[in-house]
């Protein structure tokens, strides 16, 4: 050992034991957590909406919705990864059963869309969260994530523009449907 090694003792660990660099605040910790249930909750419901369009012999749409439910488990793998890195443990909710009953492609998809914000907006409070905690490493982990989110939106209201454009004609439905199984 040299003069200039460190001390070990000096680097703070974890409540899940592994090294950090900066502790978190409990709610926002909590607030992840929220979210990385949210994100589940997504995931689960669009394979649900999946099912839906399968049984319709809609696949296209159920090849979009069951890619979607890959995406959001996905998002939920990116959180968890990030409680990793900085030290904490994840701690994973119950998720609730998805709905199953729609009476319309276009409520289908309205409810798709209003998911979509409303993890806009989680995201959103995540980041005002980190910002009012000075966690700058959560705010530069949230911002890629909130420009994807601002995608999905934009993707969802057009998916709903042109089901709303089909209103409900058979011929119509069948061309979006087979746009989106080559998405
Ligand atoms: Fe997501």
């Amino acid at each position: 050992m040299n003069d200039i090694s460190m001390n070990t003792s000096t680097v703070m660990s974890g409540p899940s034991g592994r090294a950090m660099a900066q502790p978190m605040e409990t709610s926002l910790v909590e607030a992840l957590y929220q979210h990385l249930t949210m994100e589940r909750n997504s995931s689960a419901q669009y394979f649900a909406m999946s099912l839906w369009f399968a049984e319709r012999e809609l696949r296209g749409f159920a090849s979009f919705f069951k890619h979607e439910s890959l995406s959001e488990q996905e998002h939920a793998s990116n959180f968890a990864n990030y409680l990793i890195a900085r030290g904490q443990s994840v701690v994973l909710q119950d998720i609730a059963a998805p709905n199953q009953q729609w009476e319309s492609i276009e409520s289908v998809i309205c409810h798709a869309f209003q998911m979509e914000a409303d993890v806009t907006s989680s995201l959103h409070q995540l980041y005002s969260l980190a910002e009012r905690a000075t966690d700058t490493r959560s705010n530069v982990f949230l911002d890629p994530i909130i420009e994807s989110q601002t995608k999905s939106e934009d993707e969802f209201a057009h998916i709903l523009g042109k089901v709303r454009f089909a209103n409900e004609q058979p011929p119509a439905l069948l061309i979006i449907d087979n746009e989106l199984s080559t998405n």
